[in-house]
C-alpha cells in the first residue's frame, strides 16, 4: 500500500510515518530528510537546496521528483511506502502520478492531518533530534526518559533544525497554504482523501490513521 501523509509543517507527518514504518514495515520517503542528507553530504542537490530550505521556501519540483523516483527504484515492487512531505505542488502531484504509473504502483490513500496552525509553531520550535540515531523529541511533548540521554541509542548529543525558528516556520506555513493545500482537491476528486484529526496525542493520531488503513 502506498499512501501520502499531507499536512502543514509540524502536523506530525514524520512522527506518524515513523510509527507506520515500525508497525507495518512500510518505508517512509521524506523529501525533507533526503534534502537534509544531501545538504550534509554537500552534493549538487544539497548545494541548490540549502538556501531555499533555510528560508522556508520550496526546492524546485524537478529536484524533488527526481529523488523520489530514484528512491522508489531502490525498493521492491511490493514494498509499501509513505510519502512524507511530497508532493507539495500541483506539478509534483502530476509527477507522482507518472512516477507511480511507470512502476505499476497505486496510491491507496492521502491522509490529511488536520491541525490548528497556532499550535504548530510551538510543536516545531520545541522539536529536537538525537544527533546520532535521529530519534525525535520535543521540549514539552516528548522528552527523553532520562534528561539529556537518547532513549534509543544512549547518545548525549542532540540537534535542532536550522529552519525550525519562528520566522522560517511562518514562511513554511505560507508556502503550504499557497502551494500544497491546493493539491488536496486533486485527490478528493479521486475519493482517496481521509481526514484525520492531528490535534490529539501522538497515540490518538496513530489510532485514527490505523483505522483508515484497516478499512
Ligand atoms: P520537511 O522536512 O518536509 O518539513 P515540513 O513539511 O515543514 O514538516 P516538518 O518536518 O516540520 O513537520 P512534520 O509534519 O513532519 O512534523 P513532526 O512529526 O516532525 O521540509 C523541510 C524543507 O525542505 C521545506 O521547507 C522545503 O524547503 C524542503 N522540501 C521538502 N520537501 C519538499 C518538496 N516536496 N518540494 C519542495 N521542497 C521540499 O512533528 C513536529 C513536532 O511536533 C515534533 O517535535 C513532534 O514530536 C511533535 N508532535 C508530532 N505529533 C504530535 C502530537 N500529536 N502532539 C504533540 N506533539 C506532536
Amino acid at each position: 500500500m502506498d499512501i501520502i501523509l499531507l499536512g502543514p509543517p509540524g502536523a506530525g507527518k514524520g512522527t506518524q510515518a515513523g510509527r507506520l514504518e515500525d508497525e507495518h514495515g512500510m518505508v517512509q520517503l521524506s523529501t525533507g530528510d533526503m534534502l537534509r542528507a544531501a545538504v550534509k553530504a554537500g552534493t549538487e542537490v544539497g548545494l541548490k537546496a540549502k538556501a531555499l530550505m533555510d528560508a522556508g521556501e520550496l526546492v524546485p519540483d524537478e529536484v524533488v521528483s527526481g529523488i523520489i523516483g530514484d528512491k522508489l527504484d531502490e525498493l521492491g515492487p511490493d514494498q509499501g511506502v509513505i510519502f512524507d512531505g511530497y508532493p507539495r505542488t500541483a506539478a509534483q502531484a502530476a509527477s507522482l502520478d507518472e512516477i507511480l504509473a511507470e512502476r505499476n504502483r497505486v496510491l491507496s490513500y492521502v491522509i490529511e492531518l488536520a491541525v490548528d496552525e497556532d499550535a504548530l509553531v510551538e510543536r516545531i520550535t520545541g522539536r529536537f533530534t538525537c544527533g546520532k540515531c535521529g530519534a525525535g523529541y520535543h521540549d514539552t511533548f516528548k522528552q527523553p526518559a532520562v534528561a539529556g540521554v537518547c532513549d534509543v541509542c544512549g547518545s548525549t548529543e542532540f540537534k535542532r533544525r536550522p529552519d525550525d525558528n519562528e520566522e522560517t516556520v511562518r514562511t513554511r506555513m505560507q508556502e503550504y497554504r499557497a502551494k500544497t493545500a491546493p493539491i488536496l482537491p486533486i485527490y478528493e476528486a479521486r475519493g482517496i482523501v481521509r481526514k484525520v484529526d492531528g490535534m490529539g496525542s501522538m497515540a490518538e493520531v496513530n489510532d485514527a490513521i490505523e483505522a483508515v488503513l484497516s478499512l
